[in-house]
């Protein structure tokens, strides 16, 4: 290699190393400013032009007076798009990745699992999924009120009139017939003055319980908070089935798990290992804080909510999505790559946690196995004990890492160390299990199960799926009809 100074011996490459300084000294100001005035920006346009009830869930209400809101809003029932790892299209989940099946044996998750799609399906699809719809769900029994929590703006309309703990104690099916308009305006606005508000306790109270008065909160971070609501970790907690985010220990993975530990929280024990399980929800919030954008400042709204014009007119585009459906509105108002190079960026970072995923998904479904037939051996608790807590450990890392669809752009660095954790916590198990199964005579590796397809790993777990999908048509055929027209005779009474 030539010394530095020789570079600059040469004129032309002297200058264009000056002029590429400057350009990214340039790039990262236009990045900082542009990151400044969206945060001022932001506090336009809140005018409040019409008289609206302060428990109205009926977006369509909000609509007349916020058209261009309401519109966008009503985007999110676009199912059209689909990126590598996400977008707004239906993906069966377990069918993609039938390992899974076999992770939540025993839990409602393995029964059926889809990925997310637009706002406007949240209370549709929480009545077709198994793991509520099945009315007679024996497994788990009837699910509690809690479940609708983060599904429609019927849910702090009701909390107005009933009380938190009364709705989360309610049954799922007792407030079916009320909780019917999917996530709405009055999900995030305050009706009177238009303003972002907290609809939600549980969101308020975990930041009481760290000493942070929530209703102090900036514009730019309600610009975050609002999603934070539902877009998080959480458990339902005590017989009452609160709804309550596991944060006083701390906002990481490591932190929430000393968290349930500390509480000896257990979601469910697995159908094949007997492991006491947790199972993550989709910590979204928590993990992009840990990101360069959640670093410098930049709120959800930013690459989900960004800035549209139309007619003349600038304001915020409700169609929430996947942000790699609109790159030019929501990456390069800050970033001057074109948006093939910005889409790259994305998958790439989604496709190497993906890989790392992928081994820490089977390296966890070999530990179950060998723990069943460490158990069928005739192990005993003590041996078991130490081991099962490994692999509660190590599952807890992927759950979380995967559940949120958006960490592995979010925070890559972070979702990475989880799951290279996982992976040793995982493996430490399996070598404890090796030694277990070989005092007791198991000297042979437990061969790996044939789970090709959903199918095949519904079969292995013993999951009897004819039945459970007869149950839920009747239940989709014969309630749900039922609770419709009860809401609707009730939203027909009330004035347009
Ligand atoms: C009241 C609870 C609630 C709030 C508030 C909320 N979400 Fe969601 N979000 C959901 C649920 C539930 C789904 C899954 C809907 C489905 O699949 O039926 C979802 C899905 C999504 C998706 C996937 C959409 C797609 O097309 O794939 C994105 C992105 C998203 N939310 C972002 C946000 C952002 C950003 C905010 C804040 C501005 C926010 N959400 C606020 C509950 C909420
Ligand atoms: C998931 C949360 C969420 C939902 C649901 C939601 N909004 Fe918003 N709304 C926001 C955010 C975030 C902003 C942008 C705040 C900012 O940057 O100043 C916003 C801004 C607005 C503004 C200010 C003007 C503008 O365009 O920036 C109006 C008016 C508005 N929303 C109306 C509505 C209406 C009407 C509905 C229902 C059809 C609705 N919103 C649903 C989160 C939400
Ligand atoms: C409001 C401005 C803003 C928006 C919008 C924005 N970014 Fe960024 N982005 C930043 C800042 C600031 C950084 C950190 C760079 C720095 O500080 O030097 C960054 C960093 C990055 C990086 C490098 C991260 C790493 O792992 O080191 C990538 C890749 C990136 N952004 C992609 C995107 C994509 C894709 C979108 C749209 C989905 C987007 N950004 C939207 C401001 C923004
Ligand atoms: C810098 C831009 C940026 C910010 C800020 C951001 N996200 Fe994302 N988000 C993305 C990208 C890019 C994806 C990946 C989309 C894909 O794979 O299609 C994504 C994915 C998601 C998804 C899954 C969507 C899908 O289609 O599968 C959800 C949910 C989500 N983000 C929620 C949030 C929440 C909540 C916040 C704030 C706490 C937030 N995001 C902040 C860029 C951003």
């Amino acid at each position: 290699m030539k010394p530095l100074q020789e570079w600059f011996k040469n004129p032309w490459l002297a200058g264009t190393l000056f002029l590429a300084t400057v350009g990214i000294g340039v790039g990262v100001g236009l990045l900082l400013t542009s990151v400044a005035t969206r945060k001022a920006e932001s506090r336009f346009a809140y005018t409040t032009k019409a008289d609206i009830a302060p428990d109205e869930s009926r977006s369509e209400v909000w609509g007349k007076a916020y058209p261009l809101e309401y519109e966008s809003w009503k985007e999110t029932s676009d199912t059209g798009f689909r990126s590598k790892h996400g977008g707004s299209a239906f993906r069966d989940v377990l069918a993609e990745d039938p390992r899974m099946v076999v992770l939540w044996a025993g839990y409602a998750f393995s029964k059926e699992y889809n990925q997310s799609r637009g706002h406007a399906y949240a209370v549709q699809d929480v009545r077709n999924i198994l793991r509520t719809g099945a009315p007679n769900d024996t497994d788990k029994g009837p699910q509690p009120g809690t479940c609708w929590a983060c599904k429609s703006p019927d849910v702090p309309r009701l909390m107005a009139k009933m009380g938190d703990s009364a709705f989360y104690g309610a049954k799922w099916s007792d407030l079916g017939a009320q909780v019917v308009n999917p996530i709405g305006c009055l999900d995030c606005h305050d009706p009177k003055t238009m303003a972002l508000r907290i609809s939600r306790p549980a969101l308020a109270d975990a930041f009481m319980r760290q000493g942070k008065d929530i209703t102090k909160a900036t514009h730019a971070e309600m610009r975050s908070l609002v999603c934070a609501q539902c877009h998080v970790e959480y458990y339902f907690k005590g017989p009452n089935k609160h709804l309550t985010f596991p944060w006083d220990s701390g906002m990481t993975v490591d932190k929430m798990e000393a968290y349930y530990d500390s509480a000896n929280f257990t979601d469910w024990t697995h159908a094949l290992s007997k492991a006491p399980m947790l199972k993550a929800q989709h910590p979204d919030f928590e993990v992009f804080k840990m990101g360069i954008h959640g670093q410098r400042g930049l709120a959800c709204a930013d690459c989900h909510m960004p800035y549209k014009t139309q007619g003349g007119m600038k304001f915020t585009d409700h169609h929430i999505r996947s942000p790699l459906s609109n790159v030019a509105n929501s990456c390069q108002v800050c970033h001057r790559e074109s948006a093939e190079e910005l889409t790259r960026n994305v998958e790439e970072r989604q496709d190497k946690i993906q890989q790392t995923r992928i081994q820490l998904e089977d390296v966890l479904v070999r530990a179950h196995l060998e723990a069943k037939a460490a158990w069928e051996a005739g192990a005993d608790t003590a041996a078991m004990k130490p081991i099962l807590r490994l692999i509660r450990k190590a599952q807890w890392r992927w759950d979380f890492a995967t559940a949120g669809n958006g960490n592995a752009f979010h925070a890559p660095l972070e979702i990475g160390r989880m799951l290279g954790n996982g992976i040793a916590l995982g493996q430490e198990a399996r070598i404890k299990l090796a030694r277990v199964l070989s005092d007791r005579g198991v000297k042979t590796e437990i061969p790996y199960p044939d789970i090709a397809t959903k199918g095949k790993a519904h079969e292995l777990i013993g999951l009897k799926m004819d039945k459970l999908n007869a149950e839920k048509q009747t239940f989709l055929t014969k309630v749900v009809p039922v609770w419709l027209q009860k809401a609707k005779a009730r939203e027909d009474s009330l004035p347009k």
